[in-house]
């Protein structure tokens, strides 16, 4: 049985402008100790479809339909009392720049011990112990547990944040840009860690960036979201070397390559389109260099390349074609 599979989730906002539609029609998987790189430009839906896998939603979002299956039970419906039980012992969550979020009066060790009373009604004593074992798990001394937060580096502080969030042993992270605020150094530190940790654990991890380059060697799949759909799925390999939708193609072109040819990264023209009017048909249309009429007119539908490997494009490959 798999991890967590999403089927056609829509979460939409209610704002006096109109219906944002946020996340409109996803639907991905993901297998016990798999991890999954969601990517897209700003604004394109990650973090709705994290917050929806969650239930962290504002007040004004809202999932109106779809399944989100976590070991095949439909938690999209859950009571808030009921989806709290999951919420850290089942599903946790590091958002970025998380590590702002430690208390800075308080002990290290004591806000992850206070976490661990809270959620797996263990005594103080156990938790401090539990606590120490976390901090070997994520590589730092656990005579350090006594540190306050000004005393760890931002990396150090965001080790801190992966072991609070492995606090009850959950079988899913989810992890919103969790090495944005980093260098590329330690960035590269964590991003391993995860990888390390997953394996290590059998967690699946989906691991939230807008920056496809950093997922290559830390990721299995990828999706790729565009304007609230998944736009490309596919293993690392099918979305780095045969990928078929031209948004994954120009965004991968947006960031350096070590691994290619070295050549100046090209911005996508235009912005990604306001949600509560996105264009008709496939909704890259205004900013794609194939598009043509049909592309303005009807929704291309998912095309099944190989098992697992998936994309939404009336002109699949088009920029492959000799001219
Ligand atoms: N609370 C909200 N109220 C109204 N609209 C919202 C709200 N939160 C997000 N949105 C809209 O939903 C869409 C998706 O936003 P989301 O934050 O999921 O994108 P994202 O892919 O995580 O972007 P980023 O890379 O900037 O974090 C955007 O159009 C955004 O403006
Ligand atoms: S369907 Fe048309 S507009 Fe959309 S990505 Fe494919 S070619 Fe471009
Ligand atoms: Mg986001």
């Amino acid at each position: 049985m798999e991890l967590l599979k999403i089927n056609n989730l829509k979460t939409y906002f209610e704002i006096s402008a109109g219906t944002v539609k946020a996340v409109d029609g996803v639907s991905f998987s993901l297998n016990y100790g798999e991890s999954l790189g969601l990517v897209g430009e700003s604004g394109c839906g990650k973090t709705t479809t994290a917050l929806s896998i969650n239930r962290l939603l504002p007040q004004e979002g809202k999932i109106l339909g779809g399944e989100i299956l976590l070991e095949g039970r439909d938690i999209s419906k859950l009571k808030e009392s009921e989806i709290k039980k999951l919420r850290w012992n089942e599903i946790s969550m590091i958002f970025q720049g998380a590590m702002n979020a430690l208390n800075p009066v308080m002990k290290i060790g004591d806000q992850i011990a206070e976490a661990i009373v809270l959620h797996k009604k263990v005594s103080y004593k156990e938790a401090i112990k539990r606590s120490k074992e976390l901090f070997e798990l994520v590589e730092l001394e656990p005579e350090r547990i006594t540190n306050y937060p000004h005393e760890f580096s931002g990396g150090m502080k965001q080790r801190a944040m992966i072991a609070m969030a492995l606090a009850c042993d959950p079988k899913l992270i989810i992890g919103d840009e969790p090495t944005t605020a980093l260098d590329v150094m330690v960035q590269a530190q964590i991003l391993n860690l995860l990888d390390k940790l997953r394996k290590e654990l059998n967690m699946g991890i989906i691991i939230i960036t807008h920056d496809l380059s950093i997922l290559g060697e830390t990721c299995d799949k990828i999706a790729v979201m565009y304007a609230g759909k998944i736009a490309e799925f596919g293993t690392v390999e099918d979305i780095y070397n045969n990928n078929m939708h031209p948004y994954t193609n120009k965004l991968l072109s947006s960031f350096p390559n070590i691994h290619k040819e070295k050549i100046i990264p090209e911005p996508i023209e235009g912005v990604p389109p306001d949600l509560i009017n996105p264009p008709s048909g496939c909704r890259f249309h205004p900013r794609c260099p194939y598009a043509q009429d049909i592309c303005a007119k009807e929704e291309p539908m998912m095309t099944k390349v190989s098992e697992g490997h998936e994309y939404a494009c009336h002109f699949g490959g088009v920029f492959n074609e000799k001219e």
